[in-house]
């Protein structure tokens, strides 16, 4: 049976590469390590790009282009947020981006790249009763979108949000990139793919993970005994959230660099004891899990960390997929592109196990 199309490769690319059994990540011959912390989102854009647009600018003017990009989706959003302010925070960035232009075009998969990092703060402060700030098309990308969520922007914050959309700006063929590339090798237009992408990423197998994490961390200090609390899911048949991945059998690699952001931003204020939580929480889940699926290997998947380095920068829990669409939309972009270059249609076959029809005399 055919069942989650595990182990099936459906398409070749030079983008990213998933190691699951020895839990290394490659975005485009470099090593995750090698990216996170170290290079800028931008740039990291840049080289997801590379190849996919004849007009493609150097990085820094790339990073300029962005800054503009937020700009043209500000002014074209504008009109529409107090419609989508009421929506829930991701229904009414998804549908700020469906009226983006659907071409192929550098412009376009500027906008795109540009889009939820301006919907998600506007949706965030109306939803607070606050006006929407404008974007600052100098600003660099990750702080901007931090200004424009609280006003101003600590360069420490936005320099640990950009090492985050760095960190998830890629992964192989999960399967938000899978649905993206559907929609593409239709020869669709990137708004159109993107949407995809962003309706499967939604889900909390995939990235609506991290929210609930939050909600499970506060549940587990409120019960004082993590332990018992993790327990007690098992029991009931629940997932614990954060841990566990389709293709990784060791610890994701996402999790050990969005660790070390963490860790760095808790020395310096309360989320040293949010980090302390965490670490008792991951332990007892690790061992727990251990214990209830032995014959699985269950590990921390990006998602735990995620939720307290959003939660760290400012973000509340429901816009954390938000965030998460902000930094892979890069992903899905050239995955979109590389995909429309094969000029291949994604069709694969069923296999009909209904009833037989009547035979009419
Ligand atoms: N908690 C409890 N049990 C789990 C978990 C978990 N987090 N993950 C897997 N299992 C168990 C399943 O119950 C199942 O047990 P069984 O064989 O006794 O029925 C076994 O492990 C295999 O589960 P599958 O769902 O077949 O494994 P899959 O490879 O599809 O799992 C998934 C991947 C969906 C991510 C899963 O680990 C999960 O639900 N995790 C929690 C949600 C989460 O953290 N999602 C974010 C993933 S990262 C990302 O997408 C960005």
């Amino acid at each position: 049976m055919a069942n989650g199309l595990d182990d099936v490769v459906a398409a070749d690319t030079v983008l990213s590469d998933v190691d699951g059994s020895g839990g290394h990540l490659t975005i485009r011959g470099h090593s995750l390590a090698g990216l996170a912390g170290r290079w800028r989102y931008a740039q990291v854009v840049h080289l997801l790009f590379d190849g996919f647009f004849d007009d493609l600018p150097s990085d820094a003017e790339l990073e300029k282009a962005i800054g503009k990009a937020r700009v043209d989706v500000f002014d074209r959003v504008k009109p529409l947020l107090t419609q989508l302010a009421p929506l829930d925070i991701y229904s009414g960035m998804r549908a700020g981006m469906a009226v983006l232009p659907d071409g192929d075009g550098l412009a376009d998969a500027l906008r795109l790249i540009a889009a939820p990092a301006v919907l998600t703060p506007a949706l965030l402060r109306l939803g607070r009763g606050e006006t929407p700030v404008a974007p600052d098309e100098k600003a660099d990308h990750a702080g901007d979108m931090l200004r424009m969520l609280a006003g101003i922007a600590s360069p420490t914050l936005a320099k640990a949000l950009d090492s985050y959309l760095v960190t998830v700006c890629d992964h192989g063929l999960n399967a938000s990139t899978f649905a993206t590339r559907v929609v593409a090798s239709t020869q669709a237009g990137l708004t159109s793919a993107i949407l995809a992408g962003l309706g499967a990423l939604k889900g909390p197998l995939h990235g609506g993970a991290p929210g609930p994490v939050i909600e499970m961390l506060d549940a587990i200090e409120a019960s004082g005994d993590a332990t018992a609390w993790l327990r007690n899911q098992i029991a009931r048949d629940e997932r614990i959230m954060g841990f566990g991945h389709r293709i990784y059998r060791v610890r994701d690699p996402r999790a050990d660099a969005l660790k070390a952001v963490v860790r760095q931003l808790g020395s310096r204020n309360e989320t040293g004891s949010r980090l302390a939580l965490a670490e008792t929480v991951e332990q007892a889940a690790l061992e727990v899990l251990r214990i209830a699926k032995p014959q699985r290997s269950i590990q921390t998947n990006v998602e735990f960390y995620t939720a307290l380095l959003l939660e760290a920068v400012g973000f509340p829990k429901e816009a954390f997929s938000n965030v998460f669409a902000a930094g892979r939309v890069a992903g899905w972009i050239a995955h979109a592109r590389e995909q429309q270059a094969t000029g291949r249609l994604i069709r694969p076959q069923s296999r009909y196990v209904g009833p037989v029809p009547d035979l009419v005399a």
